[in-house]
């Protein structure tokens, strides 16, 4: 294999922690101190990105979740419309365009053939632009795009997408910057959010070394046949994510919902037999969060919560597991939350000796329809 696994068992746990690596690279010389560099998405990419009036994503897979991210992120901070859409959806629906929307294609690959179609699409829909947001420079996504921002993961290998994932993140977060700048964010709030998206890597780091915690968490999982996983906001693509990862390669029947639709009917589904597994970050909605798992707990339902380390969340009364995390800021708190999440999948499917870099019946890239 031309890209090693080193000391790793598996490309996937590898690539899980070369995801400071991986970060660091993708925001080099975009940002520093003072802010986002000019014309990171190409030329004329300013020029272009400052008519903007709203966003439309399209993407499958865990850069769908990345792209749901980016819509909460870039409401909350540029104040700009977005809607985000799976590309198998979008490109056979009759999608209305508002006046300076820009398009959006995330994709690891770029040769995805939904999210190929949906951009293709695009243009005989009057968007002001394209966008590519993509691992791979020479890839058919990147080439069509009028604006790139490339993320620098490096070779993927495992099928179960980790470090394209935060990566798309970073480059997501460095747009929600660049938008947010230009329509005037408050510069305080500007340089935190900027310090935040670069302490990002070191905040992964930290999340890595809960590796031990999570290797003894992943022997709840392994006889198990279901699993709920729960978020708020934008935590709630992050729970999709943790569920989509365990789904794929563990083959548990995972599902995740936002925890407020919990007793509009998976709470039904709660007993001793589902573990339910919470991300619990700092922020308004945590105390929203804490009485869903109150409504958990009282079904019997065992409950993992992944919670900041300043969370005020009872250990005891969970009568399951807290592990703590400091997500380094409200902003990149998906990123870093994430990264257990990944963990998760990754040792359970271990204990079950599942393929854990080539699951069943999936593939790397999906270039059929
Ligand atoms: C496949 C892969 C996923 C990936 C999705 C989108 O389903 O197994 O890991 O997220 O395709 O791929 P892309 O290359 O477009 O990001």
């Amino acid at each position: 294999d031309a890209v090693e696994r080193g000391e790793y068992r598996h490309y996937m746990q590898k690539e899980i922690f070369e995801q400071p690596r991986a970060v660091s690279d993708t925001l080099e010389a975009r940002i520093n101190a003072q802010g986002v560099l000019p014309n990171i998405f190409g030329v004329n990419g300013d020029e272009l990105l400052a008519k903007v009036k709203g966003l439309h994503i399209i993407a499958c897979g865990t850069s769908y979740h990345a792209g749901m991210v980016a819509k909460y992120w870039i409401e909350e901070y540029a104040r700009l419309p977005v809607s985000v859409e799976v590309a198998s959806e979008y490109r056979y629906r009759e999608a209305v365009v508002p006046e300076g929307t820009l398009f959006i294609a995330i994709s690891q690959s770029g040769e995805t053939a939904d999210t190929l179609a949906a951009m293709r699409e695009s243009r005989r829909r009057g968007y002001l632009g394209t966008l590519a947001i993509c691992n791979v420079p020479e890839s058919s996504v990147v080439r069509e795009a009028d604006l790139k921002l490339m993320t620098r993961a490096g070779p993927e290998i495992g099928v179960a997408s980790t470090k394209a994932f935060t990566t798309q993140l970073s480059a997501l977060a460095l747009l929600t910057l660049h938008l947010a700048k230009q329509r005037g964010l408050d510069t305080a709030r500007y340089n935190d959010l900027c310090a935040q998206l670069l302490h990002m890597p070191r905040s992964i780091d930290d999340a890595l070394k809960l590796e031990p915690q999570i290797i003894e968490l992943a022997e709840r999982f392994v006889h198990r046949h279901h699993a709920l996983f729960l978020g708020r906001g934008a935590h709630y693509p992050v729970a999709l994510e943790g569920s989509l990862k365990l789904k794929e390669i563990s083959y548990i029947h995972a599902e995740a919902y936002p925890a407020g639709e919990l007793k509009h009917g998976p709470l039904a589904l709660v007993d001793e037999d589902m573990p339910v597994i919470a991300v619990a970050p700092n922020g308004p909605l945590l105390d929203k969060l804490k009485s869903n798992l109150q409504e958990v707990r009282a079904r019997g339902g065992e409950l993992i919560v992944f919670a900041d380390t300043t969370a005020h969340i009872d250990g005891n009364a969970t009568r399951g597991v807290i592990l703590r995390i400091d997500a380094g800021g409200e902003f990149i708190a998906p990123a870093v939350f994430t990264v257990p999440l990944q963990l998760l999948a990754y040792h359970v499917a271990v204990l079950r000796g599942t393929d854990v870099d080539q699951p069943r019946n999936l593939a790397k890239s999906v270039t059929v329809e």
